[in-house]
C-alpha cells in the first residue's frame, strides 16, 4: 500500500488493514517483502530501541533518525511516524517544522495522540498537505495522567468522550484514527459511527484493522505478555539459542570449519 487513498479505500471495501511498528532498516526490508499494509514508526521506539520506561522520552531528533532508516528499506509502502512527546504542544509553527523534517525523511502521514486542544494544530496540518492519523483510548504519551497502561473507557461517560473525540478528528480530517486499549464493542461503536478507518491495538476485532508492536509480535520483548499481543514468533528464545550456537561452537574450535576459511 502507497497511499492513504488506499489506506481508506479499505475500510470501504471491507478489506482489513494490517501495521506493524518497525524503527530500523533490516526490520523494514523483511517488512516490505510481506502483505503488511503500513508501518508505523512509532514513539514506542523510546522503549523497544532506546530501553526508556516510557514514550515521553521520544525526541524529534529520535525520530528522524529512526524514519530515515526505516524509509531506506520499506522503499514506497506507507510510513506513518508519530510525533513525540509534547512537540505538538509547542505551537503550529514548531509543528510544521517537525512534519516538514518528517515527510522530508521519507514519512508520508503523522500520528498525534489526542483530540481536544489538539484539534487546531491537526487542522493546521492537515490545511498544510500533511495526512494526520489521531489516536486515542490509552494515549500512552499522557501516562503519567493517566495513571498507568490501563484500559479507557470502561465507563460510559469514558466512552462516550473517546466516540465524541473521534468524530472531532474525523471532522478536522484525520484519514484514520489508532484506538489504543479500550472495550471492543466500544472501538465497534466507533468504527461504524466514522468513515475513517479505526486501527485498533487492544481494541478486540471491530476495528477496520490492527498494530502490533513488531517486536511484540516476534517475541522479541521477554517480560512484556500483555493479553492483547499473540505472539508469532518465541523470538527471544530463537536468537538466544542462535547466539549460544555460536558461543558454543567458537569454544569448541568448530567455527570456522575449512569451508568458511580463506
Ligand atoms: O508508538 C507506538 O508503537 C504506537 C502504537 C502502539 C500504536 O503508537
Amino acid at each position: 500500500m502507497k497511499s492513504i487513498n488506499e489506506f481508506q479505500n479499505k475500510k470501504k471495501n471491507n478489506d482489513p488493514i494490517t501495521m506493524v511498528t518497525c524503527y530500523d532498516y533490516w526490520s523494514a526490508k523483511i517488512i516490505y517483502e510481506t502483505e503488511i499494509d503500513a508501518v508505523l514508526v512509532g514513539d514506542s521506539a523510546a522503549m523497544v530501541m532506546h530501553g526508556f520506561e516510557s514514550t515521553i522520552n521520544a525526541e524529534v531528533e529520535m525520530m528522524l533518525y529512526h524514519i530515515k532508516a526505516v524509509k531506506k528499506g520499506l522503499e514506497d509502502k506507507l510510513l506513518i511516524a508519530d510525533f513525540p512527546f509534547l512537540a505538538h504542544r509547542k505551537g503550529k509553527r514548531f509543528s510544521i517544522e517537525v512534519a516538514d523534517k518528517y515527510l522530508k525523511s521519507g514519512a508520508n502521514a503523522v500520528k498525534i495522540e489526542g483530540a481536544g486542544s489538539t484539534i487546531d494544530i491537526i487542522k493546521e496540518l492537515i490545511d498544510s498537505g500533511i495526512p494526520v492519523m489521531g489516536h486515542l483510548g490509552l494515549t500512552p504519551q499522557s501516562i503519567n495522567a493517566l495513571g498507568g497502561y490501563i484500559v479507557q473507557g470502561k465507563k460510559s461517560v469514558d466512552a462516550a468522550k473517546i466516540l465524541s473525540d473521534a468524530l472531532e478528528l474525523e471532522t478536522a480530517g484525520c484519514f484514520a484514527v489508532v484506538l489504543e486499549l479500550i472495550p471492543a464493542d466500544l472501538a465497534k461503536k466507533i468504527t461504524e459511527q466514522l468513515k475513517i478507518p479505526t486501527i485498533g491495538i487492544g481494541a478486540g476485532r471491530f476495528t477496520s484493522g490492527q498494530i502490533l508492536v513488531l517486536h511484540d509480535l516476534l517475541g522479541l520483548t521477554k517480560d512484556f505478555n500483555p493479553k492483547f499481543v499473540r505472539k508469532y514468533l518465541n523470538g527471544f528464545e530463537l536468537i538466544k539459542q542462535a547466539l549460544n550456537n555460536f558461543n558454543q561452537d567458537v569454544k569448541s574450535n568448530l567455527f570456522p570449519d575449512d569451508e568458511e576459511s580463506f
